[in-house]
């Protein structure tokens, strides 16, 4: 099958996607430039930091990488232009949330970073540009995509030769385990209909991919399949936390009922753990988007269906927040309550829909002083997702504000709770003996992530919740 050369790639977006796909696409092909560009300064400078502690995102392995590559097949710019015109494929990974305003609002995915880097491809690319959305993107994206560069062609003066294909190759990482999930894919999806294109992309992932998890498809297909395995994944752990609750009220226990569903192989024995809520920039996205493309064809009961699992992950949150506020005498009000993680899971610093954000904006609205500590996001992010600052600029007081604590201890000492939220590994080696003293009484845990071992920390003398196995009188 004939193919397109590629010597020079431009990721359009320097983010949780395109930073470590193009890290891991540049240490399998050494032969090939590949520029990183981002209209963010201050992004591009970290990434290009001489302190590789620095890099704008913490992801195991990056570092490495990161070190072994920058400046000399990969290189990170805010020079969009170049980056465009000198590229023979350009990912795009730019971010794509869910829109606050106007049609779809709530829902549908504000595409307005796509369209504008579409727009820039359309201006600066050259010859043939092979275009590939990386981003996770609503279904029938790629025709947007598609419209614009294709519009631009017909508008462009005689003897300029600009042509695109446009391909679909979603990213199926997920964060904390980016690395090793792009280095060993489950599969590789490539979607569209330009059979050159797709096998000059499959040819860079041939590199160090098995050809038979390069699946090809039509550009739909692969559009849908992100978001379905998304809303897939995301309904496994809304079905489990709806089970949490149940075995709290009849002392089942949900970790036990985890194991024995999952031995069954028709089930399987991943994305069942009860916990939080899900966070991440990707689930409840995805959902929306499923969810309003279902509406859009009048299929409401489908609709329906998948906005349940949005709204039990809501649910979820809300009752932990009522649970803490219950059991601490139905009062937090000027309670030091400290928080464990507010990462929306173990080993990164994306904060983006964590559960901890609802979880601590309740209890700082029932008057609780939260002092949280996270060994990755900084007091600058968490504050920014908990918008306490008032329109001076200066914190709200104590009543309904919180303390970065640089520690474990910090944050424990002199509170009436602890909440853990997050999975950090650095938590289930915490001797909760030594904390139980610097704790005032009564003292309580509540594990959302079920990390610790209740009957031990109850014999310290703490009272305890865990999600799915303490019973437990409200
Ligand atoms: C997800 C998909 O897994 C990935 O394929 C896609 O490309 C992007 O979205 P990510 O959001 O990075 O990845 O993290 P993931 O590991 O899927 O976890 C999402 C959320 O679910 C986290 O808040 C996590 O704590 C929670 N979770 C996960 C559970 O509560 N229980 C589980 O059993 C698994
Ligand atoms: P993701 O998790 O999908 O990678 P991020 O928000 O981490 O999302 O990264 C998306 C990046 O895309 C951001 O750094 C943002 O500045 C960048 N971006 C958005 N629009 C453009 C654009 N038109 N040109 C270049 N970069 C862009």
């Amino acid at each position: 099958m004939s193919k397109y050369k590629i010597k020079n790639i431009c990721c359009i977006g320097a983010g949780y996607v395109g930073g470590p796909t193009m890290a891991v696409f540049a240490e399998h092909c050494k032969d090939i430039k590949i520029t990183v560009c981002d209209i963010n300064k201050n992004r591009i400078d970290a990434w290009n930091s001489t302190d590789i502690k620095f890099l704008p995102i913490y992801e195991p392995e990056l570092d490495t990488l990161i070190s072994e590559c920058r400046n000399k097949n990969l290189f990170f710019t805010t020079d969009i232009k170049n980056s465009i015109e000198n590229a023979d494929m350009i990912f795009l990974s730019v971010n794509t949330p869910t829109k606050l305003k106007g049609v779809g609002a709530g829902k549908a995915s504000d595409l307005k970073w796509v369209e504008a880097s579409a727009r820039q491809i359309a201006e600066f690319s050259t010859g043939h540009t092979i275009v590939v959305e990386k981003s996770t993107l609503p279904v029938r994206t790629a025709k947007t995509i598609e419209e614009i560069l294709f519009n631009s062609q017909l508008n462009r003066s005689f003897g300029d030769s600009k042509t695109f294909s446009v391909l679909s190759n979603p990213e199926f990482l997920s964060e904390g385990s980016a690395i090793k999930d792009l280095q060993f894919p489950d599969r590789v999806l490539i979607g569209g209909q330009d059979h050159k294109a797709i096998e000059s992309l499959a040819n860079l992932y041939i590199n160090w991919v098995p050809r038979n998890k390069i699946l090809r498809t039509n550009i739909w297909s692969s559009e849908l399949s992100k978001l379905t395995a998304n809303a897939f994944l995301a309904q496994r752990i809304s079905s489990i936390n709806t089970i949490s609750a149940l075995c709290e009220v009849t002392e089942a226990d949900v970790k036990q009922v985890s194991n024995a569903i999952g031995l069954d192989s028709r089930i399987g024995n991943k994305f069942l753990e009860a916990g939080p809520g899900f966070g991440g920039s990707c689930f409840q996205k995805d959902i929306l988007n499923l969810v309003y493309l279902c509406e859009y064809y009048n299929l409401n009961e489908v609709a329906k269906y998948w906005e349940q699992v949005v709204k039990i992950n809501e649910w979820q949150k809300n009752r932990i927040s009522k649970l803490v506020v219950n059991s601490l005498f139905g009062t937090v009000s000027g309670k030091k309550i400290a928080i464990l993680g507010f990462s929306f899971k173990a080993n990164t610093n994306d904060t983006r829909n964590s559960p901890s954000i609802k979880i601590c904006k309740d209890l700082l609205d029932e008057g609780a002083v939260l002092s949280i500590y996270d060994p990755k996001v900084d007091e600058v992010q968490i504050e920014n997702d908990l918008n306490i600052l008032n329109f001076d600029n200066s914190l709200n007081n104590s009543q309904d504000s919180f303390i970065y604590a640089d520690s474990i201890e910090q944050a424990i000492q002199d509170s009436h709770a602890i909440l853990i939220l997050t999975e950090w590994k650095e938590f289930y080696k915490i001797n909760w003996q030594i904390m139980f003293k610097k704790m005032k009484r009564p003292a309580w845990i509540f594990d959302t992530r079920s990390i610790i071992d209740t009957k031990e920390v109850e014999r310290f003398g703490f009272n305890v919740w865990q999600v799915g196995n303490k019973s437990f009188d409200n």
